[in-house]
């Protein structure tokens, strides 16, 4: 596969694909959704891949977020547009049946916040920033901030983010619960590796279906997600890999998952 604007490389089970515009700082251009959107399908689609991690070229951003050069004389039908590749891209990382980190290596604002958001886990170098920060240009988030923002932080933080557009440190946004983990700068590629490789060692099946209730639970009554549960424990249980699990755990040795 040919990119323009990103990286995108497969090593063993993991997928990882670097947005590559860092003179822009990385910021997501229509053509950089789009290619995004490729690699992504294909991560989907490669029964090898079991992790795929996000994250910036350079050493100063993640993603300043939307292109707010191509914003200039932007009308409503065009931002509508731009709202809805935005929420595809979202919805793609959030609904991909695959676990994928966001490896935040700096700034991480508005539209990048976004994307990251979307992602299962954020791991986040201690120089990574992020904030919000729409509200600075006279804008709003537009690919789901002030949705998924306020599920992770709350309402009262997430107020306070959307409305002052401040931008918060790397241990600030942990402590809110925006990252999972923040590592040294010298130490953060070999965490997300970790990371990713440790995810992959995972039972695929469990993963999906629990990332599946994880998300769609979060969006219905208690009875119903848990009903919800219930059958995806069956499925769960149905595979192969639970055999190999209680057969691993009988015998004392690691357990070897095949995703089926
Ligand atoms: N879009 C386009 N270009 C961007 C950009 C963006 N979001 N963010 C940075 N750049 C460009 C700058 O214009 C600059 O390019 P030039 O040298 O050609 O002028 C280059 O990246 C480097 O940026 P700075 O010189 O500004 O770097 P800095 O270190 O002084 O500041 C920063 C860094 C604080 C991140 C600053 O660049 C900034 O505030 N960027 C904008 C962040 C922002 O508000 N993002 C939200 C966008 S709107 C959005 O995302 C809507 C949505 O919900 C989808």
């Amino acid at each position: 596969m040919e990119f323009k604007y990103i990286i995108y490389e497969k090593n063993e089970a993991i997928a990882t694909i670097t947005l590559n515009r860092p003179e822009a700082l990385n910021a997501f251009s229509e053509e950089v959704i789009e290619e995004v959107l490729q690699a992504v399908e294909d991560a989907k689609n490669d029964e090898s891949i079991r992790v795929a991690v996000l994250t910036g070229a350079g050493e100063k951003a993640f993603s300043a977020g939307a292109d707010i050069k191509a914003m200039k004389g932007m009308n409503a039908l065009k931002a509508r547009e731009l709202s809805l590749m935005g929420e595809k891209l979202c919805c793609t990382l959030e609904n991909m049946e695959k676990p994928v980190i966001a490896a935040m290596n700096g700034y991480a604002l508005g539209g990048g916040l976004e994307v990251a958001m979307s992602c299962d886990l954020r791991i986040a170098s201690e120089n990574a920033r992020m904030g919000q920060t729409e509200i600075n240009i006279g804008l709003i988030p537009g690919w789901g901030g002030t949705q998924r923002l306020t599920r992770l932080v709350g309402v009262g933080k997430a107020k306070e983010m959307v409305f002052t557009g401040r931008i918060i440190d790397a241990k600030t946004a942990e402590q809110v619960g925006i990252v999972n983990v923040v590592v040294p700068a010298d130490k953060f590629k070999e965490a997300v590796k970790q990371f990713a490789a440790e995810l992959a060692t995972k039972a695929p099946v469990a993963i999906k279906v629990a990332k599946v209730l994880i998300n769609k639970g979060a969006e219905i009554g208690l009875d119903a997600a848990l009903a919800l549960e219930r059958e995806g424990f069956g499925v769960v249980a149905s595979t192969e890999d639970l055999q190999e699990g209680v057969a691993a755990f009988t015998e004392k040795r690691k357990p070897t998952f095949k995703g089926h």
